[in-house]
């Protein structure tokens, strides 16, 4: 009773044959020789299934202790299986099967079980993704040929972290965790209630060039723009009416009044809370070439009385949207909920609300952990704290209709956090804080809403 299951999946993209990735997937040797921590691996002359392996773990204050324990592979037609059994009664069952996309193109799946003392699942869960993406980049790198992969040392660390909590509860472990925590909500507490600035123009640099050629402020999608992917849940027309909210320096605005891929509106305003962010915004879009009319805003997403020229002002006499968007920053608005209910109500018939969000797995709020950690982050009100299906239960009762929820978590928080973890001390700390918050149930979400024609 005192253990619980925890199930994801990891997924790669490889540039190289099927077969070449099956030799070593299915070489349990060279599988295990990719892990930075196995020291030795001795396979049990009785059973060439078994393996006694010995890790060498890095402990704080520069010590390192070793750890054994018993793995069995077993090798598949697609890949193979594995299950190891660790201290404090964890059990992780990983199964990889490779397909081939193209001829030189293979996509690797690892589906992973893991069961372990409740209290420590939670950590686990967060940490344990990082160790899986670590090692999916690692076979990548071999098998494409590289020297090395691309995710920073913080990845090793807590892997290491989670192996060694596994083995036991070394308060010493979960210090720098805390500690961790501290600091960001330390950092959050600093800045105003809008964190955001002008940090993300650093971070839209490319090497080698001196200033950023966009000024994207999102946790990315990591295989397009979030917001295209935005764009195409949204089911844009041309020629429509589209309000774009929380648009920061405006890289969506210039998307959707340039990418030759977006149904190009006829008018097009935004609204966002930093008074820097709506300047640049003017700016940058003025300096463009291009006919439809854009009408900015600096303010609130959410309408209050009183607040003049609001795109959500119930009683605006202007025409309404045919599509709004909300990418990664509805979670902010306090509550989120009323912001949807003014979003329904300055619709046209037909028109939509598409917001990139973060919500939580079903069940993850039931924990005191999961809005802790939250709160912590400094990531949205304690009323924005939803679950998946409380989202989609929240905009049905406000009146859309076809809603549609999907999850995208897998393909934005492992690309935001080992982004993060390359941009200096303060960030890794952040996206640490971030991939316990990922572990304890945060969902990143595209949700989407249409008003009845
Ligand atoms: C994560 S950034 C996303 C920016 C932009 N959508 C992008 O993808 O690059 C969140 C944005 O929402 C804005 N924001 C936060 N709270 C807001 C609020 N209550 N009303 C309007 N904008 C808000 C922030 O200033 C910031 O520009």
């Amino acid at each position: 009773m005192f253990f619980s299951d925890h199930h994801t999946k990891f997924t790669k993209r490889i540039n190289a044959p099927l077969q070449a990735v099956l030799d070593v997937l299915r070489d349990p040797h060279a599988m295990m020789g990719l892990s930075p921590l196995i020291i030795s691996v001795t396979v049990d002359p009785q059973d060439s299934t078994k393996y006694a392996v010995v890790d060498r773990l890095a402990m704080p204050f520069g010590t390192t202790r070793t750890i054994s324990y018993g793995a069995t592979i077993v090798v598949t037609d697609e890949g193979m299986e594995a299950e190891s059994k660790a201290g404090a009664g964890t059990t992780t069952r990983s199964r990889y099967v490779a397909r081939a996309i193209s001829e030189g193109e293979t996509e690797v799946e690892e589906e992973v079980h893991v069961n372990a003392f409740f209290l420590l699942l939670p950590f686990i869960k967060g940490v344990l993704a990082s160790a899986h993406i670590l090692s999916l980049d690692r076979l990548a790198a071999k098998v494409e040929g590289l020297n090395s992969c691309k995710r920073p040392a913080g990845y090793l660390y807590l892997y290491t972290l989670v192996l060694s909590l596994r083995k036991q509860m070394n308060t010493l472990l979960v210090l720098p965790t805390v500690l961790a925590l501290v600091v960001v909500y330390w950092m959050a507490k600093r800045s105003s209630a809008d964190p955001y600035g002008e940090f993300h123009l650093a971070f839209n640099k490319l090497p080698g060039e001196d200033a950023p050629r966009t000024e994207w402020l999102n946790m990315g999608y990591w295989k397009v723009p979030l917001a295209l992917k935005l764009l195409r849940a949204a089911g844009c027309k041309p020629g429509g009416r589209v309000l774009d909210v929380g648009h920061g320096s405006g890289e969506s605005l210039i998307l959707l009044l340039t990418h030759p891929d977006v149904p190009r509106p006829a008018h097009l305003t935004g609204i966002t809370s930093l008074e820097s962010h709506y300047t640049r915004s003017q700016a940058r879009v003025a300096r463009l070439t291009q006919p439809v009319p854009v009408d900015l805003h600096a303010g609130d997403a959410i309408y209050r009385a009183g607040s003049r020229t609001h795109p959500l002002d119930p009683s605006s006499e202007q025409p309404k949207f045919d599509t709004i968007l909300a990418l990664d920053c509805a979670y902010h608005f306090k509550p989120r909920a009323e912001f949807l209910r003014q979003a329904y109500h300055r619709l046209n018939p037909g028109g939509s609300l598409a917001l990139a969000d973060i919500c939580f797995a079903p069940g993850a709020l039931e924990t005191r952990w999961t809005r802790f950690v939250t709160t912590i982050l400094g990531l949205m009100p304690a009323e924005n704290m939803i679950s998946t299906d409380e989202y989609v239960a929240q905009m049905r009762e406000i009146g859309f209709r076809d809603v549609k929820l999907e999850d995208i978590t897998e393909d934005v928080f492992p690309g935001f956090v080992s982004f993060l973890a390359t941009r200096g001390v303060g960030w890794r700390i952040f996206s640490k804080a971030f991939t316990i918050f990922w572990g304890s149930g945060g969902r990143f979400v595209v949700v989407y809403g249409r008003v009845s024609a």
